[in-house]
């Protein structure tokens, strides 16, 4: 089936900001012509300074998109989208929507290209469904995945065109402080008086919902020490000197850092690397 080319209409006056003063330098041509005169000058000096905005390319890493807009998009998306792409736009039966699939499909093109696939073949089951506005919604929510951060100004269809897509970053990932909920791996290590710690532990990092200990069996060993708060419960004894996966509640006091742990998994019964 061979669909005609939507004309997308344009909801929203931000964007419009920019035209008027253009217009009017055209308007001036338009009675300059009637009269050739000083006037055509000017109107054709306007009209140069009226081009250079576009030549002036933004991208997508300028901020073109709000902080609010993106948490709007990113309700829609769980909504309408995240079935087929998954919550965190990894992909499931539709393509990843972040990350190199978006890099490779994406970067170079301006970000009316996105924008028209999701308006006019999305979500596939219900095509063309969503308005304009919730999908520049949806568009900033996949920036922002994407890792380009919020600007001021929300995202319309009359900037889409002239915003050209580059690779995305991946987004930082969030602080670890006291009390973070983290994941760590390490070597199990008797200490005195039934104390148990983790040594040569990697830098802890923030453990999501979905953290599991299956994935962290590659992950190399650090130079950190952590204090095991109730190993005890954890049955320790029988992983002395073995390479584990602990996660729990970071504390960090001034003479040492503790784990209150909610899971200790073995990765190896030796610990080397
Ligand atoms: C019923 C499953 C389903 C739903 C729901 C769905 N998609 Fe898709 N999507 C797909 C499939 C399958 C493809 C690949 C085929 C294609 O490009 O049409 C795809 C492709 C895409 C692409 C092109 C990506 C690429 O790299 O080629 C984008 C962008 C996209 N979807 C965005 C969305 C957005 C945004 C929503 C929600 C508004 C959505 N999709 C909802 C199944 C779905």
């Amino acid at each position: 089936m061979v669909r005609a080319s939507r004309t997308i209409p344009r909801t929203r006056t931000v964007g419009a900001e920019l035209a008027p003063p253009c217009d009017r330098e055209r308007r001036a041509r338009g009675r300059a012509s009637s009269a050739p005169t000083v006037a055509a000058v000017i109107a054709s000096l306007g009209l140069a300074f009226c081009a250079a905005p576009r030549a002036q390319e933004r991208t997508v890493a300028d901020g073109v998109y709000t902080d609010a807009q993106a948490s709007r998009g990113a309700a829609a998306y769980d909504a309408s989208c995240a079935g087929c792409h998954r919550p965190d736009l990894s992909g499931n039966t539709g393509p990843a929507l972040k990350q190199q699939r978006f890099a490779r499909v994406y970067a170079g093109k301006d970000l009316k290209t996105l924008f028209t696939k999701i308006a006019t073949t999305m979500p596939r089951n219900a095509p063309a469904s969503l308005s304009d506005d919730v999908n520049l919604d949806i568009v900033a929510h996949v920036l922002k995945e994407n890792g380009f951060k919020a600007g001021t100004e929300e995202l319309t269809v009359a900037a889409l065109d002239a915003i050209r897509v580059v690779p995305g970053q991946p987004k930082a990932p969030p602080p670890v402080g006291d009390f973070s909920y983290v994941e760590v791996v390490g070597c199990l290590t008797r200490g005195a008086q039934g104390a148990w710690t983790l040594t040569r532990a990697s830098a802890p990092v923030v453990a999501t919902p979905t953290s599991a200990s299956a994935e962290a069996a590659a992950r190399p060993l650090g130079t950190e020490t952590l204090h095991l708060v109730d190993a005890m419960a954890y049955a320790p004894d029988g992983h002395s000197g073995h390479k584990m996966y602990a996660r729990g509640l970071l504390i960090k006091l001034s003479e040492e850092t503790r784990l209150t742990i909610s899971a200790l998994d073995m990765l190896s019964p030796t610990c080397e690397r």
